[in-house]
Parts: structure tokens; sequence; C-alpha cells
């Protein structure tokens, strides 16, 4: 489709801009509660907001202010995380459990105030306590601020925006999942995967095919797909028979469009995709399918699920939708198939430019899974995060007392081994690997000065199970300067860099004080210790210093009680 570079650049121009005084409130309550729902013939409590899943979509323009009251009827103690919003000097917002806050307990409320300013597309916002994820979600949509020229989006105006979110379908209580993936005991698994909460066709119940997820279209009209992956445990393939997507923003950062007949999205992403209903009037299938890792991994059971673009009937073409016709089947890629996957972010590259302020500090950070023998914990440079009962990280952080806390500890540099990651005599799955790691599971933090430039690499070990690991930097942009495959070599690598026009997703500047949580988006990944808490120092002028919590910050009840976290 034309896309006019023309207006790119004023989209560029005007995110370069403060807002002006045209801003709206936008509030909204989450009643947040368990209720009873039906699928695949059965019937489980599930937690929910306002009685929906996905719960409802806060629909803002960019500038504007939300408020959002959070009532928590349930009987778990959770917080809200606004997934992606930057939070800047509002780390307090940012709703991650014990570590910026306590969860607001069964019977209370809190209300959650922020703005949405420099950004534009999809993000979302979830629950950020155990798995209650998987089903407390939905959209957080930032349209660009009209009534200025050239501030519309840098793509023809959709005729509709329709929120997709593909998700996972849970019967067993989802904070006793977190509890049996913290104490490794947990063999459990979804349903099967949804497109808006809907297992569709596949899913046969006793004679009666589950629901579809259905979206309408006309001939000829152009939709904007602002598509989320709420799932705990399956990065997916998603495809739409006969169509094709043009990508045009990535974890609301806009992206020079790209075309293609199939996304990837890992667990916590969000793709804004333009479809144009170009094809035959028809049915056609929009399958979603979970990626497992290669085989011999172990494998969890294969997830899919497929709704439908269903064109409506139109009058001036003289005939309805054949009855009965068959609807189309897009083909899908292996499931074992990474490489399609990789080649879908390779082709992702920013709509503006951002350039590299300097290099400071390089971390290094593999994500990995060892037996310990006893429990399988995640590590990054061999530390498995273990969350903070007592007092939030950032409380912590604000009384200036973070090293006071025993268990804290400092994310080491790099890992203690170099591995040659692509050596067949270390890939070897099953024992060999267990001799290889101990790990100890401890709270780590890494502490930075304001305006440090960080690159991160995350080198995944592949030792024992080989998904991907979507990687989530709380309260900054983060820029994927270079992907590829096998081993991370520091000199030869950096002449790969893209520091020109790099994909949101490590580089980034530590310009928001505060303690922000960098994790694996995967359930299971989050929950064994695949995380760190980077913490920011406040800059040397007000405007660069977290000010001090809101007055009615929930209390922690129970310290010391296992709360797990996401
Ligand atoms: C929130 O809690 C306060 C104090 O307990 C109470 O006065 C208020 O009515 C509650 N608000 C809602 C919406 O439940
Ligand atoms: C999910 O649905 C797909 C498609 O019908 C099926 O192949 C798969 O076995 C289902 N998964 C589970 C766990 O039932
Ligand atoms: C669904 O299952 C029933 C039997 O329980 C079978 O008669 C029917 O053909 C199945 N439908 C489809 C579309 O697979
Ligand atoms: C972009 O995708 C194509 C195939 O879909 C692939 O051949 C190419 O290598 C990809 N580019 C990058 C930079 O990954
Ligand atoms: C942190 O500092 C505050 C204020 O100095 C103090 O009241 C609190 O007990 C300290 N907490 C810990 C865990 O040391
Ligand atoms: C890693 O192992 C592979 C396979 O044995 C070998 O080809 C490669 O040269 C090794 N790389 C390094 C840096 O030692
Ligand atoms: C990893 O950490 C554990 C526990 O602290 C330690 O025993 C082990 O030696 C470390 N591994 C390496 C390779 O340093
Ligand atoms: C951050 O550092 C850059 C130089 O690296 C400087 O130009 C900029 O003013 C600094 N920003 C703040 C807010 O201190």
């Amino acid at each position: 489709m034309p896309l006019s570079p023309a207006a790119a650049v004023a989209v560029s121009f005007f995110l370069g801009m403060l807002t002006g005084g045209d801003t709206a409130v936008v509030e909204h309550t989450f009643v947040v509660s368990q209720v009873k729902m039906n699928r695949a013939c059965r019937d489980s409590l599930v937690t929910v907001v306002n009685g929906q899943v996905p719960g409802p979509a806060i629909d803002v323009t960019e500038g504007d202010s939300v408020v959002v009251h959070v009532v928590n009827k349930s009987p778990h103690g959770l917080t809200i995380h606004w997934h992606g919003v930057k939070q800047r000097l509002n780390c307090w917002a940012d709703g991650v459990g014990m570590i910026t806050q306590c969860p607001i307990q069964q019977g209370s409320n809190f209300t959650y105030r922020f703005s949405v300013v420099g950004q534009e597309g999809t993000l979302w916002w979830h629950a950020h306590v155990a798995s209650l994820r998987a089903t407390v979600h939905g959209a957080l949509i930032i349209r660009p601020r009209s009534g200025r020229a050239g501030t519309l989006y840098p793509f023809p105006k959709p005729h509709k925006e329709i929120p997709i979110f593909i998700g996972e379908w849970w019967e067993v209580d989802l904070v006793e999942l977190d509890r049996r993936m913290a104490d490794g005991s947990f063999d459990d698994n979804p349903i099967n995967a949804t497109i808006n909460g809907k297992l569709g066709d596949v899913y046969n119940c006793s004679g009666a095919l589950e629901e579809n997820y259905v979206l309408e279209v006309e001939q000829g009209k152009t939709y904007l797909l602002r598509i989320v992956n709420a799932a705990l445990f399956s990065e997916f393939y998603l495809k739409v028979a006969s169509h094709k997507f043009t990508l045009v923003a990535a974890d609301a950062n806009y992206v020079k469009p790209y075309t293609t007949d199939i996304i990837s999205i890992a667990p916590g992403e969000s793709v804004d995709a333009v479809v144009v209903a170009d094809a035959p009037p028809g049915k056609y299938y929009m399958v979603a399918l979970g990626m497992q890792p290669p085989l011999p991994d172990t494998q969890i059971p294969v997830s899919e699920t497929r709704g439908v673009l269903q064109y409506s009937y139109n009058p001036s073409q003289g005939k309805d939708l054949p009855i009965g016709a068959p609807v189309m089947v897009p083909e899908m890629p292996d499931l074992h198939d990474p490489i399609t996957s990789f080649y879908f972010y390779g082709n992702l590259t920013s709509a503006f430019p951002h350039p590299r302020k300097g290099h400071v500090s390089t971390p290094s950070s593999p994500c990995g899974e060892f037996d310990e023998n006893v429990i399988l914990v995640a590590t990054m440079n061999n530390v498995s995060f273990k969350i903070p009962t007592t007092e939030p990280l950032l409380e912590a952080h604000y009384h200036g007392n973070m090293s006071n806390a025993a268990t804290l500890h400092e994310l080491p540099d790099r890992p203690p081994i170099v591995y040659n990651f692509t050596d067949q005599a270390i890939i070897d799955f099953g024992r060999k690997v267990a001799a290889l790691e101990s790990t100890s599971r401890i709270t780590t933090t890494r502490r930075f000065q304001f305006n440090t430039t960080v690159d991160i690499v995350f080198q995944s070990t592949t030792l024992l199970q080989r998904d991907s690991n979507p990687m989530h930097l709380h309260g900054h942009d983060f820029f994927v300067i270079a992907q590829g495959l096998g081993n991370y070599n520091a000199e030869m690598d950096v002449e790969k860099y893209n520091l020109v026009d790099p994909p949101p997703s490590g580089l980034f500047v530590t310009d928001n004080p505060g303690v922000w949580f960098l994790h694996c988006h995967y359930g299971f990944h989050a929950t064994m210790g695949m995380a760190v808490a980077f913490e920011v120092e406040n800059g040397k002028t007000l405007d660069t210093t977290l000010p001090p919590p809101p007055a009615d910050f929930p209390r922690c009840e129970h310290p010391g009680s296992s709360l797990a976290y996401q």
C-alpha cells in the first residue's frame, strides 16, 4: 500500500514537540472480580476486569492523562502494569508487584494516574502479580493528536481499528499456577489459544463448535489491527488466508512499513498492522499458531486457534456470500520453525532515526534455564531473580536503604563462563547440562547513574529449552541494534550494529529515575527468575528527580508471604 514519506516526517516533527493544553483526562473504573465462564464444555472461575476478557480498552490521544480506579473484589492481591508506558518521573504508577508497589489487597482500591506522552500506537495493560495477566488485560490505544497540520498517522487513515488479543484459556487457578511454577512442581498447560478470548472452531466441544472471533470487513476498505500477545506460554505465528499485513508500528513506535503475509509475536509484544480487504468476498481464517522449541526439547501441547475475517454483504455487487462456501485456510509455517520469526524481526526498522549517543556500559546477560537437580530455574549471568517479600524495591530505593536489604546482589557484568553455545558437545539435552550449572536465587539489581547509555547483549544459552526470550524493560524504550544466530562476538558483531534506525524493543538511556524491572515476558521464564531490577539514580535537577509516592499508596499487609509476580 502507498505510504507517504512526507507524512512520516511530519509525525517525527510532532513527536519532538511538547503537547499543548488541549489534552484530556481519560478516566476508567476497573472492578476486578472472579466470574464463572464456560469454555470447552466446562465452567471455570476467571479473574477479570469489569466481567470481560479482554478487559476494557483504554483509548487516548497522545498527551492525555489516564486515571484508573482499580477496585479489587477478587481474592488475590494484584497490581496493574501499563505495559510500555514510559511513566516519566512516575515509577510509582508502573504497577509491578513488590518491585514498584505492594499489591492492592482484596477489598481495597487504588487509583493509578499517569500521562501518555511522546508515544503512539498500541500498548496494553495487564496484572503484574502472578500469572493473572492471562485474563486480567486489555488494550491501551494511543492515537495521534489531531488538529495540527500533518499530525495524523504516517499511513492512510484506516476505515476501522480493531484490537486483536492472542491469548490462552487456562482452567487452573492462575495464582496457584504461579506458585507451582516458582517451586518447580508445575505440569500445567493452557486448554488452548484464543483470539479476543474465543477458542474458535478448532475446538469441538462434544458436537458444539466453540465460537470464533469474527472480524467483519467491507471489500476495498482498510483495517488497522492492533495485535497483542497476552499469552503466558507461546510466541505465535499469525496469518489471515489470502491477505497481507503491512506492519506500521511495534510496541507503540512507528516502524518503516513492512509488508508480509505472516506476523510473529512473542508474549508481551504488540504490533500495528494494516490489512486491506482486497480479496474476493468470502470467509478467511485468521490463524494463530503457537511456536514450539526445536526437538528434542520438551514440547508443550500444540496451541492453535482461529478467528474469521468475513466480508460483509455488499448490495452493490448484487450477491451475498454463498451459503456453506468453504472458509479459506492459510498455510502456516512449521511450528518448530524459528527462522521465519527471526526474519520477521530482522525486517523491522524504526520509521524515524534514533541516533545513538555514546557507549558506556555493556552488561552481557545470557538467559538460560538450568536444572538445579531439584528445581528448574531461569537465570541471567548465573543468578535467578527472587521477588522481594517484605518491601517493594522502589520504596527501598526511595528511602535510600536498598543496600541494607541483605538479599540484594549486584547483577554481574558478565556471565561467569563464556560458553561456546554452538558447540555440539555442550548442546546436549539432559544430564550434561545439569552438571554444568548450579545457581543461586536472590534479588538482583543493577544500579545506573542518571543519563547513562546502556548496551545489553542478550545471549540465549540454548542449553535446555530453546524458546525465544522476549525481554521487556519497564519505563524505557530500548532499541534492537543487532540480532544474530550463534555466539556473540564482541569484536566482530559491533560492525553489524544498526545505529541509525534500530527497531524498538538492548540499547537504552537511563533517563527515568526509579526501579525498572527487566524480565522475560514468558510467564514461566519470569517466575523462574529470568529477571533483574534496574535502579536508575536521580539526576541533579528537580525535573530529573523521582517525586515522593502518592499519599494513598498501598501498604504490604502480609509481609513475608510468598507473593508471586510477573
Ligand atoms: C475506595 O476505598 C475508599 C477507602 O476505603 C472508599 O472510601 C471508596 O469508596 C472506595 N472506592 C471505590 C470505588 O470502591
Ligand atoms: C489446540 O487446537 C489445535 C487445533 O485444533 C489442536 O491441534 C491442539 O491439539 C489443541 N491443543 C490442545 C492442548 O488441546
Ligand atoms: C464435532 O464432534 C462431533 C462429535 O462429538 C461430530 O459429530 C462432529 O462432526 C464434529 N464437528 C466437527 C466440525 O468436527
Ligand atoms: C527479511 O525477510 C526475508 C524473507 O522473508 C529474509 O530473506 C531476509 O533475510 C529478512 N531480512 C533480515 C534483515 O532479516
Ligand atoms: C528504610 O529506611 C526507612 C527510613 O529510614 C526505615 O524506616 C525503614 O525501616 C528502612 N527499611 C529497611 C528494610 O531497612
Ligand atoms: C564453537 O564450536 C563450534 C563447533 O564445535 C566451532 O565450529 C567454533 O569454531 C567454536 N567457536 C569458538 C569461538 O570457539
Ligand atoms: C553460579 O553460581 C553458583 C551459586 O553461587 C556457584 O556455586 C557457581 O559456581 C556459579 N557458576 C559459575 C560457573 O561460576
Ligand atoms: C545527558 O547527557 C548528554 C550527553 O551525553 C547531554 O547532552 C544531556 O544534556 C544530558 N541530559 C540530561 C537531562 O542530563
